[in-house]
Protein backbone atom coordinates (compact mmCIF):
# COMPACT_ATOMS: atom_id res chain seq x y z
CA UNK A 1 0.00 0.00 0.00
CA UNK A 2 1.06 3.66 -0.77
CA UNK A 3 0.67 6.21 1.17
CA UNK A 4 1.38 10.12 1.63
CA UNK A 5 1.86 12.24 4.51
CA UNK A 6 2.99 16.06 4.33
CA UNK A 7 6.55 16.64 6.03
CA UNK A 8 6.07 19.42 9.14
CA UNK A 9 8.77 20.52 10.43
CA UNK A 10 9.66 22.53 7.76
CA UNK A 11 11.11 26.47 8.92
CA UNK A 12 14.45 26.54 9.16
CA UNK A 13 17.28 28.42 11.07
CA UNK A 14 20.39 29.75 10.30
CA UNK A 15 23.53 28.81 12.50
CA UNK A 16 27.37 28.95 12.69
CA UNK A 17 26.90 26.69 15.73
CA UNK A 18 28.32 22.98 15.55
CA UNK A 19 26.39 20.33 15.53
CA UNK A 20 27.63 17.01 17.19
CA UNK A 21 26.82 13.79 15.72
CA UNK A 22 27.20 10.41 17.88
CA UNK A 23 27.47 7.42 15.77
CA UNK A 24 28.51 9.71 12.99
CA UNK A 25 29.98 7.07 11.50
CA UNK A 26 27.05 4.89 11.28
CA UNK A 27 23.99 4.57 9.13
CA UNK A 28 21.84 7.30 9.92
CA UNK A 29 24.58 9.47 11.23
CA UNK A 30 27.08 9.29 8.10
CA UNK A 31 24.17 10.52 5.95
CA UNK A 32 23.48 13.58 8.30
CA UNK A 33 26.78 14.68 8.51
CA UNK A 34 26.56 14.89 4.51
CA UNK A 35 23.53 16.72 4.58
CA UNK A 36 24.42 19.57 7.33
CA UNK A 37 27.62 20.03 5.80
CA UNK A 38 26.11 20.75 2.36
CA UNK A 39 23.95 22.97 3.89
CA UNK A 40 27.02 24.52 5.57
CA UNK A 41 26.03 23.65 9.13
CA UNK A 42 29.20 22.70 10.96
CA UNK A 43 29.71 19.32 12.03
CA UNK A 44 31.38 17.55 14.24
CA UNK A 45 31.80 13.13 14.62
CA UNK A 46 31.80 11.15 16.92
CA UNK A 47 33.65 7.23 16.47
CA UNK A 48 35.32 5.14 18.95
CA UNK A 49 38.67 5.18 16.56
CA UNK A 50 38.34 8.80 16.35
CA UNK A 51 38.25 9.00 12.25
CA UNK A 52 36.16 9.71 9.52
CA UNK A 53 35.59 10.29 6.38
CA UNK A 54 36.84 13.52 4.89
CA UNK A 55 35.60 16.26 5.11
CA UNK A 56 34.26 15.34 8.55
CA UNK A 57 36.24 16.34 11.75
CA UNK A 58 35.82 13.21 14.25
CA UNK A 59 36.79 12.66 18.06
CA UNK A 60 37.44 9.83 20.20
CA UNK A 61 34.20 8.68 21.84
CA UNK A 62 33.04 5.65 23.62
CA UNK A 63 29.59 5.25 25.33
CA UNK A 64 31.91 2.61 27.65
CA UNK A 65 34.66 5.18 28.43
CA UNK A 66 33.41 8.29 30.20
CA UNK A 67 37.17 9.71 29.86
CA UNK A 68 35.97 10.35 26.20
CA UNK A 69 32.98 12.60 27.26
CA UNK A 70 34.90 15.71 27.44
CA UNK A 71 36.59 15.66 23.78
CA UNK A 72 33.79 17.11 21.74
CA UNK A 73 33.62 19.76 23.53
CA UNK A 74 37.38 20.46 24.21
CA UNK A 75 37.92 20.04 20.16
CA UNK A 76 34.97 22.83 19.64
CA UNK A 77 33.39 25.36 22.11
CA UNK A 78 30.74 26.46 19.72
CA UNK A 79 28.31 22.46 19.88
CA UNK A 80 24.64 23.77 20.64
CA UNK A 81 22.87 20.43 18.63
CA UNK A 82 23.38 16.82 19.87
CA UNK A 83 22.50 14.07 17.31
CA UNK A 84 22.03 10.76 19.59
CA UNK A 85 22.61 7.21 19.37
CA UNK A 86 21.76 5.42 22.62
CA UNK A 87 23.97 2.72 23.83
CA UNK A 88 22.64 -0.24 23.30
CA UNK A 89 21.95 -1.07 27.06
CA UNK A 90 18.87 -2.38 28.74
CA UNK A 91 18.94 0.85 30.74
CA UNK A 92 21.02 3.41 28.73
CA UNK A 93 20.50 5.81 31.36
CA UNK A 94 23.47 5.79 33.68
CA UNK A 95 25.71 5.39 30.66
CA UNK A 96 24.52 8.61 28.75
CA UNK A 97 23.42 10.80 31.81
CA UNK A 98 26.93 12.28 32.51
CA UNK A 99 27.69 12.69 28.55
CA UNK A 100 23.90 14.22 28.25
CA UNK A 101 24.35 16.39 31.54
CA UNK A 102 28.03 17.34 30.62
CA UNK A 103 26.75 18.52 26.86
CA UNK A 104 23.92 20.32 28.37
CA UNK A 105 26.46 22.44 30.82
CA UNK A 106 28.72 23.06 27.37
CA UNK A 107 25.74 24.63 25.55
CA UNK A 108 23.94 22.68 23.83
CA UNK A 109 20.48 23.49 23.42
CA UNK A 110 18.72 20.95 21.35
CA UNK A 111 19.20 16.99 21.20
CA UNK A 112 17.75 14.70 18.56
CA UNK A 113 17.40 11.01 19.82
CA UNK A 114 16.82 7.94 17.55
CA UNK A 115 14.89 5.54 19.07
CA UNK A 116 12.20 2.76 17.32
CA UNK A 117 9.13 2.99 16.44
CA UNK A 118 8.14 0.17 19.13
CA UNK A 119 9.18 2.05 21.49
CA UNK A 120 7.44 3.84 24.30
CA UNK A 121 8.51 6.64 26.77
CA UNK A 122 10.06 5.02 29.83
CA UNK A 123 10.68 1.65 27.66
CA UNK A 124 13.61 -0.52 28.06
CA UNK A 125 16.57 0.46 26.18
CA UNK A 126 15.77 3.76 23.49
CA UNK A 127 12.77 4.27 25.42
CA UNK A 128 14.55 5.08 28.59
CA UNK A 129 16.71 7.34 27.27
CA UNK A 130 13.95 9.37 25.50
CA UNK A 131 11.97 10.14 28.99
CA UNK A 132 15.41 11.42 30.56
CA UNK A 133 15.40 13.77 27.35
CA UNK A 134 12.35 14.29 27.82
CA UNK A 135 12.51 15.56 31.33
CA UNK A 136 16.04 17.81 30.70
CA UNK A 137 13.92 21.17 29.85
CA UNK A 138 15.69 21.18 26.44
CA UNK A 139 14.48 21.35 23.23
CA UNK A 140 14.46 18.14 21.75
CA UNK A 141 13.13 15.30 19.00
CA UNK A 142 12.64 11.42 19.59
CA UNK A 143 12.63 9.93 15.90
CA UNK A 144 11.32 6.81 16.17
CA UNK A 145 11.85 5.28 12.70
CA UNK A 146 10.08 1.51 12.24
CA UNK A 147 12.23 -1.48 10.76
CA UNK A 148 15.23 -0.15 8.32
CA UNK A 149 15.36 -0.99 4.26
CA UNK A 150 18.94 -1.14 4.79
CA UNK A 151 18.87 -4.81 7.51
CA UNK A 152 18.27 -6.51 4.05
CA UNK A 153 21.67 -5.47 3.16
CA UNK A 154 23.24 -6.21 6.57
CA UNK A 155 20.73 -8.31 8.96
CA UNK A 156 19.82 -11.24 6.09
CA UNK A 157 22.59 -10.40 3.64
CA UNK A 158 24.48 -13.72 4.96
CA UNK A 159 21.24 -15.98 4.42
CA UNK A 160 20.32 -14.38 1.34
CA UNK A 161 23.49 -14.80 -0.36
CA UNK A 162 24.33 -18.70 1.09
CA UNK A 163 20.83 -19.55 1.48
CA UNK A 164 18.74 -18.01 -1.08
CA UNK A 165 16.52 -17.22 1.84
CA UNK A 166 16.11 -15.02 4.98
CA UNK A 167 13.97 -15.80 8.20
CA UNK A 168 11.58 -13.82 10.80
CA UNK A 169 9.09 -14.68 12.83
CA UNK A 170 6.77 -11.61 11.28
CA UNK A 171 4.60 -14.14 9.28
CA UNK A 172 2.53 -12.17 6.90
CA UNK A 173 2.34 -8.93 9.16
CA UNK A 174 3.33 -5.67 7.07
CA UNK A 175 6.12 -2.69 7.37
CA UNK A 176 6.38 0.54 6.24
CA UNK A 177 9.88 0.09 5.70
CA UNK A 178 12.07 2.85 6.34
CA UNK A 179 15.55 4.03 4.34
CA UNK A 180 18.49 5.59 6.68
CA UNK A 181 18.89 8.51 4.08
CA UNK A 182 15.47 9.32 4.92
CA UNK A 183 15.72 9.07 8.80
CA UNK A 184 18.79 11.03 8.23
CA UNK A 185 16.10 13.91 6.23
CA UNK A 186 14.07 13.52 9.54
CA UNK A 187 17.07 14.33 11.75
CA UNK A 188 18.69 17.37 9.92
CA UNK A 189 14.46 18.51 9.54
CA UNK A 190 14.32 18.33 13.58
CA UNK A 191 17.84 19.60 14.42
CA UNK A 192 17.25 23.00 12.10
CA UNK A 193 13.30 23.66 12.54
CA UNK A 194 13.06 27.33 13.66
CA UNK A 195 10.82 25.52 16.17
CA UNK A 196 12.13 22.45 18.12
CA UNK A 197 9.90 19.38 17.49
CA UNK A 198 9.71 18.48 21.94
CA UNK A 199 8.13 15.72 20.95
CA UNK A 200 8.54 11.82 19.76
CA UNK A 201 6.76 10.85 16.23
CA UNK A 202 7.08 7.95 13.87
CA UNK A 203 9.51 7.90 10.88
CA UNK A 204 7.89 5.34 8.44
CA UNK A 205 8.37 4.81 4.86
CA UNK A 206 6.22 5.42 1.84
CA UNK A 207 4.64 2.30 1.99
CA UNK A 208 3.53 -0.98 3.63
CA UNK A 209 5.24 -4.61 2.65
CA UNK A 210 5.27 -8.25 3.99
CA UNK A 211 8.76 -9.79 3.97
CA UNK A 212 6.67 -12.68 1.73
CA UNK A 213 6.63 -9.29 -0.99
CA UNK A 214 10.12 -7.66 0.03
CA UNK A 215 11.37 -11.47 -0.82
CA UNK A 216 9.22 -11.54 -4.37
CA UNK A 217 10.34 -8.04 -5.25
CA UNK A 218 14.10 -9.10 -4.12
CA UNK A 219 13.66 -12.19 -6.42
CA UNK A 220 12.56 -9.95 -9.64
CA UNK A 221 15.90 -7.08 -8.72
CA UNK A 222 18.37 -10.05 -8.79
CA UNK A 223 17.10 -12.49 -10.89
CA UNK A 224 16.82 -15.14 -8.30
CA UNK A 225 14.67 -16.62 -6.25
CA UNK A 226 14.56 -15.50 -2.64
CA UNK A 227 12.61 -16.80 -0.09
CA UNK A 228 10.82 -15.41 3.03
CA UNK A 229 11.07 -18.17 5.95
CA UNK A 230 9.33 -18.47 9.02
CA UNK A 231 11.99 -18.84 12.72
CA UNK A 232 10.40 -19.59 16.10
CA UNK A 233 11.30 -16.86 18.83
CA UNK A 234 13.65 -19.45 19.95
CA UNK A 235 15.32 -19.59 16.62
CA UNK A 236 15.36 -15.88 16.22
CA UNK A 237 16.55 -14.88 19.54
CA UNK A 238 19.91 -17.35 18.56
CA UNK A 239 19.84 -15.63 14.97
CA UNK A 240 20.43 -12.15 16.90
CA UNK A 241 22.64 -13.34 19.25
CA UNK A 242 24.65 -15.10 16.06
CA UNK A 243 25.38 -11.31 15.17
CA UNK A 244 26.91 -10.36 18.06
CA UNK A 245 23.64 -9.11 20.12
CA UNK A 246 23.34 -9.56 23.82
CA UNK A 247 20.28 -12.05 25.42
CA UNK A 248 18.77 -9.08 26.24
CA UNK A 249 18.96 -7.32 23.56
CA UNK A 250 18.19 -10.09 21.18
CA UNK A 251 15.02 -11.09 23.24
CA UNK A 252 13.79 -7.49 23.03
CA UNK A 253 13.86 -7.57 19.02
CA UNK A 254 12.45 -10.96 18.68
CA UNK A 255 9.57 -9.36 20.88
CA UNK A 256 9.54 -6.27 18.55
CA UNK A 257 9.49 -8.58 15.59
CA UNK A 258 6.74 -11.05 16.56
CA UNK A 259 4.15 -8.01 16.69
CA UNK A 260 4.65 -7.36 13.30
CA UNK A 261 2.85 -10.18 12.37
CA UNK A 262 -0.11 -8.81 14.60
CA UNK A 263 -0.28 -6.03 12.16
CA UNK A 264 1.82 -3.51 15.31
CA UNK A 265 3.82 -1.22 12.27
CA UNK A 266 1.11 -1.03 9.62
CA UNK A 267 -1.07 0.40 12.43
CA UNK A 268 1.09 3.06 12.88
CA UNK A 269 0.39 4.28 9.24
CA UNK A 270 -1.86 7.57 9.56
CA UNK A 271 -1.52 7.59 13.20
CA UNK A 272 -1.21 11.18 15.14
CA UNK A 273 2.69 9.81 15.86
CA UNK A 274 3.19 9.67 12.07
CA UNK A 275 4.73 13.08 11.71
CA UNK A 276 7.38 12.17 8.73
CA UNK A 277 7.41 9.59 5.65
CA UNK A 278 10.17 8.75 3.88
CA UNK A 279 10.27 8.73 0.18
CA UNK A 280 12.95 5.58 -0.49
CA UNK A 281 11.11 2.34 -1.61
CA UNK A 282 12.34 -0.85 -0.90
CA UNK A 283 12.74 -1.73 -4.89
CA UNK A 284 14.63 1.70 -5.16
CA UNK A 285 17.21 -0.01 -2.56
CA UNK A 286 17.49 -2.99 -3.82
CA UNK A 287 17.54 -1.83 -7.66
CA UNK A 288 20.81 0.73 -6.51
CA UNK A 289 22.47 -1.89 -4.38
CA UNK A 290 21.64 -5.23 -6.51
CA UNK A 291 25.51 -6.16 -6.49
CA UNK A 292 24.96 -6.49 -2.60
CA UNK A 293 23.10 -9.99 -3.58
CA UNK A 294 24.59 -11.40 -6.62
CA UNK A 295 27.10 -14.32 -5.96
N1 LIG B 1 17.97 -1.52 12.06
C1 LIG B 1 16.71 -1.22 12.36
O1 LIG B 1 15.76 -1.76 11.77
C2 LIG B 1 16.43 -0.19 13.43
C3 LIG B 1 15.10 0.18 13.68
C4 LIG B 1 14.84 1.19 14.62
C5 LIG B 1 15.88 1.81 15.30
N2 LIG B 1 17.17 1.41 15.05
C6 LIG B 1 18.24 2.13 15.80
O2 LIG B 1 18.63 3.26 15.04
C7 LIG B 1 19.91 3.71 15.49
C8 LIG B 1 20.78 4.08 14.31
O3 LIG B 1 21.07 2.93 13.55
P1 LIG B 1 22.28 2.89 12.53
O4 LIG B 1 22.00 1.72 11.59
O5 LIG B 1 22.57 4.23 11.96
O6 LIG B 1 23.47 2.47 13.48
P2 LIG B 1 24.86 1.84 13.03
O7 LIG B 1 25.09 2.00 11.57
O8 LIG B 1 24.93 0.46 13.63
O9 LIG B 1 25.88 2.79 13.77
C9 LIG B 1 26.12 2.70 15.12
C10 LIG B 1 27.09 3.82 15.47
O10 LIG B 1 27.32 3.74 16.86
C11 LIG B 1 28.71 3.91 17.09
N3 LIG B 1 29.05 3.10 18.26
C12 LIG B 1 29.01 1.76 18.40
N4 LIG B 1 29.40 1.40 19.63
C13 LIG B 1 29.72 2.56 20.28
C14 LIG B 1 30.20 2.86 21.58
N5 LIG B 1 30.50 1.89 22.48
N6 LIG B 1 30.40 4.14 21.92
C15 LIG B 1 30.15 5.15 21.02
N7 LIG B 1 29.70 4.93 19.77
C16 LIG B 1 29.49 3.64 19.40
C17 LIG B 1 29.42 3.44 15.84
O11 LIG B 1 30.54 4.27 15.63
P3 LIG B 1 32.07 3.78 15.70
O12 LIG B 1 32.09 2.33 15.30
O13 LIG B 1 32.77 4.67 14.73
O14 LIG B 1 32.47 4.04 17.10
C18 LIG B 1 28.40 3.72 14.75
O15 LIG B 1 28.66 4.97 14.15
C19 LIG B 1 20.46 2.58 16.36
O16 LIG B 1 20.30 2.94 17.71
C20 LIG B 1 19.55 1.41 16.00
O17 LIG B 1 19.47 0.45 17.02
C21 LIG B 1 17.46 0.45 14.12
Amino acid sequence: MQYTISQTFTNTTRTTMTTLITGGTGHVGSHLAKLLHAASYPVLITSRKGVAPEPFKAVTFNWEDASTFENPFKADANIDKLFLISPDHKDPVPVAKPFIDLAVSKGVKRIVLVSASQLEKGDDFYGKLHEYIAGLGVEYAVLRPTWFIENFATTFIESINKENSFRTVSKSGKVPFIGVEDIAKAAFDALIAEKSPNTDYYVLGPETVSYDQAAEILSQVIGRKITHKQLTNEEEVEFFKSLGMTQEYSETLNGLDAIIADGAEEKRVGTPKHLYTGTRTLRQFFEANKKLWTK
